[in-house]
C-alpha cells in the first residue's frame, strides 16, 4: 500500500461574509500589546528558563513538570510577536530562545517533538528559508517516529509502551513533514497508522475524545480509554478535544484523506454542542459540578482548531459556523475575565487555564501553551481579516 503525502498542504479557505464580533478588533490588539509585554517581562527577568504554569500569577521556575514538554512554546510566541511588530530585538530573542533547544530533535523521552520544533525552528525557517533550519525539524520527525509500535501502529506516549495520548495528534504533523520532505514512505506510514488508530481507539461516536489508550504489547490489542488530565476514564478532556480537532485537520491538510476531515468535525462539533454559549470549557466536560468552570488554554486551542476546519471543510454554512465560533471564543478570552491586560501582577496572558488538575498542578493559572496557541490562533484570524494571509 501507498501512503499517499501530498506535494503541498491544502490551503485554507475561509468563507466571506464572517460576522466579526464587535469587540474581537481591540481585543486582538490589547492581546497582542499584553503578550508583548508579558513576555518580554519573562524574558528579562528569567534569561533562559521555561516556566509552565503560574502560581498566583507568577510564573514558576521549578515548578514540578510532570514531562518536559513546554520548550517551544516561548520561543514560538516570541516569533509570533517578532512577526508581529517587526522588532529586530525580538526576532534575537526568537532565535535564541529556538536554539536553546538545539539537540532536542534527538530527544527520545517525550512525545512532543511537534511542540518543540514547529512554533520555533520551523518558525525560524518561515522567516528566513535556511535549509538547514528545516533540516532540524525534519530531524525532530524522525524522532518522533522511532515512538512507533508497530503491533499496535501508534506512536506511545511518553509515559509507557503501552500507551497512546490524544496529544499526540498535535505533534504527528512534524512526521508527516518529515515524510514530505524526504520522500520516506515509512515516515508516511507511521504518521497515517497513527492517525487511523487514533481515530478507532479514541474517537467515540459522539465525537468525544478519550484522553489515552491502552494497548496490550504482546499482542497490539486496544484494550481501553482511560485518562491521566481528565476527571474520569470515559470522560471528555476538553484540552485532548482541541488537540484532536487540530490534529486531524493537520493529518487532513497533508493526506487529503477525508476520514481525517470527518474526524475533525466530529470532534468540533462535539465541542460546539457541549460548551455552545459559554466557549469555554471546562476542564472534562462529564465532571459533575466541576470546582472550576473554565480551562482558558482549551479554549484557545480549540479556536486555532475550529478556524482551519472553517477554511477545509468546503460547505460554506458549516465553514462560517466555525469560523464564527472561533471569533467568538477568541473574542471572549480578549475580555478582563481572561486577559491579564493591564495587571502587572500577573506574568502570563491568559488566566484561567489548568495543566493537570488531578495532580494539582497550574490550577487556575497562565499556562504557556495556551498563551502560545492564543496567539497562534489571533494570529491565523488577524492575517486572514487584514488580507495578509
Ligand atoms: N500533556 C500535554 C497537555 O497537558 O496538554
Amino acid at each position: 500500500m501507498t501512503y499517499r503525502i501530498l506535494p503541498d498542504l491544502l490551503p485554507l479557505a475561509i468563507p466571506p461574509g464572517l460576522t466579526v464580533p464587535d469587540g474581537y478588533a481591540a481585543g486582538s490588539h490589547r492581546a497582542w500589546s499584553t503578550a508583548e509585554d508579558k513576555v518580554t517581562s519573562l524574558v528579562r527577568r528569567h534569561p533562559d528558563r521555561f516556566p509552565l504554569y503560574t502560581s498566583g500569577g507568577r510564573w514558576q521556575l521549578d515548578g514540578e513538570a510532570w514531562t518536559n514538554w513546554c520548550e517551544g512554546f516561548l520561543g514560538g510566541q516570541l516569533w509570533l510577536l517578532a512577526a508581529r511588530t517587526g522588532k529586530p530585538e525580538l526576532s534575537a530573542l526568537a532565535e535564541h530562545y529556538s536554539l536553546l533547544i538545539k539537540g532536542r530533535e534527538h530527544d527520545r523521552e517525550v512525545h512532543d517533538l511537534g511542540f518543540l520544533f514547529w512554533p520555533t525552528w520551523r518558525r525560524w525557517y518561515e522567516a528566513t528559508g535556511r535549509p538547514e533550519l528545516d533540516a532540524t525539524v525534519v530531524q525532530a520527525g524522525r524522532t518522533m517516529a522511532m515512538r512507533f509500535n508497530p503491533k499496535g501502529r501508534y506512536l506511545r506516549s511518553f509515559l509507557a509502551p503501552d500507551s497512546l495520548f490524544i496529544d499526540i495528534m498535535m505533534n504527528v504533523g512534524v512526521v508527516f513533514h518529515a515524510a514530505r520532505r524526504t520522500g520516506d514512505q515509512e515516515l508516511a506510514r507511521i504518521a497515517y497508522e497513527h492517525c487511523l488508530t487514533t481515530r478507532r481507539t479514541l474517537i467515540r461516536g459522539d465525537g468525544s475524545a478519550s484522553h489515552e489508550g491502552v494497548f496490550d504489547l504482546g499482542t497490539g490489542a486496544f484494550l481501553r480509554q482511560s485518562t491521566q488530565q481528565g476527571h474520569q476514564d470515559d470522560g471528555s478532556w476538553a484540552r485532548g478535544q482541541g488537540w484532536a480537532i487540530h490534529g486531524f485537520c493537520t493529518a487532513y491538510r497533508y493526506t487529503g484523506d477525508r476520514r481525517f476531515l470527518r474526524t475533525a468535525q466530529d470532534c468540533a462539533d462535539f465541542y460546539l454542542e457541549r460548551t455552545g454559549a459559554a466557549l469555554v470549557p471546562p476542564n472534562d466536560w462529564e465532571e459533575p459540578d466541576p470546582a472550576l468552570p473554565v480551562e482558558s488554554s482549551a479554549a484557545a486551542i480549540a479556536a486555532g482548531g475550529l478556524w482551519r476546519l472553517a477554511g477545509l471543510v468546503g460547505d460554506e454554512v458549516r465553514a462560517r459556523g466555525y469560523a464564527d465560533y472561533a471569533l467568538r471564543i477568541l473574542t471572549r478570552l480578549c475580555e478582563p475575565r481572561f486577559l491579564s491586560h493591564g495587571d502587572p501582577a500577573w506574568e502570563g496572558v491568559l488566566r484561567h487555564g489548568i495543566y493537570h488538575q488531578g495532580k494539582g498542578l497550574g490550577v487556575d493559572e497562565s499556562v504557556m501553551w495556551g498563551d502560545y496557541w492564543f496567539l497562534d490562533a489571533l494570529d491565523a484570524v488577524d492575517r486572514h481579516l487584514t488580507g495578509s494571509a
